[in-house]
């Protein structure tokens, strides 16, 4: 079967035999033009939350998110100045009932106080800066407690990291958008300490009978095929793990 892989990367090309090219997006987000990558975003973010997006370039998510009036704050902070511009003057035309998005320009959680939100989404950047960004501002000291994650690359390190400081993994979702997969990742504050084996970090909590999880799972056997002999003991597990889960799509 034929690969072309994104090695290291939480997007990767899915192979021809996946009919699935572009998942479904739900109605409800499906009417404001949300396409899969963000919808699965905005359906980690609960009803009612006070949400804040992490580097929010367009502020596309928290936009969708006041307008169809199922967030209580809306807030997109991102440290480029350019992008906070262009997001703000699309949003300042357009009239709209509910709460406004609030666009601030910043570094990652710092501006963010006690109980400002309790929901964060990063998305559309890499596992290992959202780690340096967790550990300078642990979000749990701010109140948050749910986060909506999906990182661009570092998956595994990052759900190793946020385990073992109290993070859950309650969900996950593979998405696809024009062949490329995106790994959804919701995790909630329960305080509790956990060590993730590495078999564990690399599926986390996506569920057996996604299809796309078999795609991903080969695109870390190759990543793990180019680190040679201290991957071996993993790769030896990925391949037991795919011999058990053959594709069935
Ligand atoms: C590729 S965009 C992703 C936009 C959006 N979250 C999405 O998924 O479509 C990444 C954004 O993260 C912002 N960013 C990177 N590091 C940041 C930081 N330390 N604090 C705030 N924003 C940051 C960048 O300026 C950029 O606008």
């Amino acid at each position: 079967m034929a690969f072309s892989l994104r090695v290291g990367v939480v997007s990767f090309i899915l192979p021809a035999r996946i009919s699935v090219c572009r998942s479904e997006v739900p109605p409800q987000w499906g009417c404001w033009r949300l396409g899969p990558r963000l919808a699965s975003l905005a359906s980690g973010v609960p009803k009612g939350a006070r949400m804040a997006d992490i580097g929010t370039d367009h502020a596309l998510l928290p936009e969708v998110l006041a307008r169809a009036g199922w967030v209580e704050r809306a807030l997109g902070i991102d440290r480029a100045e350019d992008a906070l511009r262009a997001a703000r003057e699309r949003l300042d035309g357009v009239p709209w009932p509910g709460v406004r998005v609030e666009l601030w320009l910043g570094d990652g959680l710092g501006l963010l106080r006690a109980e400002m939100v309790d929901c964060a989404v990063m998305a559309g950047f890499g596992g290992r800066k959202m780690v340096e960004l967790l550990e300078r501002h642990p979000p749990e000291q701010l109140g948050i407690t749910r986060l909506v994650l999906q990182p661009t690359a570092g998956l595994p390190a990052l759900r190793r990291y946020l385990s073992r400081r109290g993070w859950q993994i309650v969900s996950e979702q593979i998405v696809c958008e024009g062949r490329r997969g995106f790994i959804t990742s919701i995790m909630i504050w329960d305080g509790r300490l956990r060590e993730l084996t590495s078999l564990e970090a690399l599926i986390g909590r996506v569920s057996v009978d996604e299809p796309l999880l078999f795609a991903w799972m080969h695109v870390q056997l190759q990543h793990l095929l180019r680190q040679g002999d201290r991957a071996r003991a993993l790769r030896a597990e990925v391949e037991k793990w795919l011999a058990h889960h053959p594709l069935t799509v």
